[in-house]
């Protein structure tokens, strides 16, 4: 699988934020990953729908929206109205998982599902085949610029190796940490989605950044 590269705007300058997002963009970034957090979820608060309807505006790639918020059935049909192509949800903030993949879905938008580093990663088994990306945070949600949690390469592996002997070509995203000396190490475990935000948005050139986590 082609690894893609999906830049996260929250390490961007957002007093400047479309032309971040056209930096990110002229890098040959794959997509823009749009962090949302409501301040219960995580312990902090971003940005949400009226931003990513603003941005959306100013780019043709596709919107990767996590959702580190509570009740996020809620949400996603705004979030899908303002633009998201693919709407990821947490795990540990939803009372029926099966049920919001298949209302992401409806929408039209690609569904995915995400755990915390500390949950383990059997509990998305059950919905493999309801969602089009397994997001496995490499931090703890809620901030960027932290480093890299090893202990989740064993996690990526497992869920590469539950899909290949299940026949099950999914995208499998991984989100924090994530730099030239991390981006191989996921890559071998089998992750093929990579965000960065940090690592891209801090750089001096970031097409060079681009190729070094694609490899
Ligand atoms: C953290 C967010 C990440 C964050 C990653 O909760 O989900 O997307 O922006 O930032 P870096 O790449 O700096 O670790
Ligand atoms: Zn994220």
């Amino acid at each position: 699988m082609n690894t893609l590269v999906s830049a996260s705007i929250l390490s961007a300058d957002f007093g400047y934020l479309a032309d971040e997002i056209k930096k990110a963009e002229q890098a040959g970034c794959h997509m823009i990953h749009f962090d949302v957090m409501d301040g219960h979820f995580v312990p902090n608060i971003s940005y949400g729908i009226p931003v990513l309807k603003s941005v959306r505006r100013y780019t043709r790639l596709p919107m990767d929206v996590h959702l580190m918020i509570e009740r996020p059935e809620e949400y996603v049909a705004r979030f899908r109205q303002a633009g998201a192509d693919i709407i990821t949800f947490h795990l540990e903030a939803s009372k029926d998982p099966a049920g919001l993949a298949g209302l992401i879905k409806e929408t039209g938008a690609k569904a995915g599902i995400s755990v915390k580093p500390g949950t383990p990663v059997e509990t998305v088994y059950p919905y493999i085949d309801l969602v089009d990306m397994v997001l496995v945070m490499t931090v703890e949600p809620g901030f960027g610029g932290q480093g890299f949690i090893s202990s989740t390469t064993a996690k990526i592996k497992a869920l590469r190796d539950y899909c290949i002997s299940h026949g099950r070509a999914l995208d499998i995203e991984v989100d924090g940490g994530i730099t030239d000396s991390t981006a191989p190490i996921v890559r071998d475990a089998g992750a093929n989605v990579l965000v960065s935000g940090s690592y891209l948005f801090k750089a001096e050139d970031m097409r060079s950044r681009v190729l070094g986590l694609i490899g």
